[in-house]
Formats: structure tokens, C-alpha cells, sequence
């Protein structure tokens, strides 16, 4: 399921479900010409970084493929389940769930958007605007 998986990832890097995150700093640090002193809080933002399109090109396009050599992104560009020490640790479980569900759903049963025209705000986090009602249905019903 390599390629769900790398689908999965693709919609992770257009929406976070985490935008941002906070960490202090424990010593100065100079970033981009920037001093940034020691016990500041500074804010890190997944949705910024993962539509910079240095790092990824064309990042408004939903594209798998970007996910198929995933050691040869940069180190900390790709950010949906944080970085370093405080990484998510429910991120191998998340993807168990992920791609059970998504398996069961697609193998199982068919769907339809009852809303065309949904937007989402944030909230912090993602949110359809209108809710996600759906019209699903059983695949081949006994
Ligand atoms: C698609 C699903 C998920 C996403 C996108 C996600 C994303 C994140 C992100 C961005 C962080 C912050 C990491 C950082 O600061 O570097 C985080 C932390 C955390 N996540 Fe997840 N997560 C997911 C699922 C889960 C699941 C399933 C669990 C538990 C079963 C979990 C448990 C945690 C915990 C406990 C932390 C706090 C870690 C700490 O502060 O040391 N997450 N997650």
C-alpha cells in the first residue's frame, strides 16, 4: 500500500491537520541573517514550509511522487507529524489506521460529495465549512 500511503502524505503536506507548533530556544541561534535569542519562543509552521516551492515545486499540485524518495528531502521540510525529539509518536500507528480505513473504504464501498462548493477554515485545525456529508453505500450488497 505504498502508494496510499505516499497519497496520504501528499494530502498531509497540502492540509496539516497540525499547522504549527512551538519550541524554545536553548542558546542563540542565527537563521537567515536573523538572531534569534536564547528562550525565545518561536513558532514552526508545517502549511508555510510545505508550500514552499524551493522545497517542493508546485506545491499547490497534488503530486504522490514527491513521496517516493522521501530520504532525499531535505531534513525537516516535511513536517505533518512534527520533527526531532518531539516527533509524533503515534505516527507508525496513524499510519495503520490510515491505511486500514482507506482500505476498507475504497474496497467496500462508493461515495458521493453531497456539497460541491465546500471550502474549510481553520480552527486551529482543518475543518469543512459546511461539515463532510457524504451519501456512501455499500459495494456489492448480498
Ligand atoms: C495523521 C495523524 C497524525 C498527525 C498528522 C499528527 C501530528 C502531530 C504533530 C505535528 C505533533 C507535534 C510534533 C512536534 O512538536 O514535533 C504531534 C505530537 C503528538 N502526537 Fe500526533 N499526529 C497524528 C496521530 C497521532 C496518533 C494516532 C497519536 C496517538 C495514538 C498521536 C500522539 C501524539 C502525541 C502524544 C504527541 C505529543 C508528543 C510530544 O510532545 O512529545 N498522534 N502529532
Amino acid at each position: 500500500m505504498k502508494y496510499t500511503w505516499r497519497t496520504t502524505l501528499e494530502l498531509l503536506r497540502i492540509i496539516p491537520p497540525t499547522p504549527t507548533g512551538f519550541r524554545r530556544t536553548r542558546e542563540d541561534i542565527e537563521l537567515g541573517g536573523y538572531l534569534i535569542p536564547k528562550g525565545w519562543q518561536v513558532c514552526w509552521a508545517a502549511n508555510m514550509t510545505h508550500m514552499n516551492d524551493s522545497i517542493f515545486p508546485e506545491p499547490s499540485k497534488i503530486d504522490p511522487s514527491r513521496f517516493e524518495n522521501q530520504a532525499s528531502l531535505p531534513p525537516y521540510c516535511y513536517v505533518a507529524f512534527g520533527g526531532g525529539p518531539r516527533i509524533c509518536p503515534g505516527y507508525e500507528f496513524a499510519r495503520i489506521e490510515v491505511l486500514v480505513t482507506i482500505h476498507y473504504l475504497v474496497t467496500g464501498y462508493t461515495w458521493k460529495l453531497c456539497c460541491n462548493n465546500n471550502k474549510f477554515s481553520r480552527d486551529p485545525l482543518p475543518i469543512p465549512t459546511q461539515g463532510l456529508p457524504i451519501y456512501i453505500e455499500q459495494k456489492n450488497k448480498l
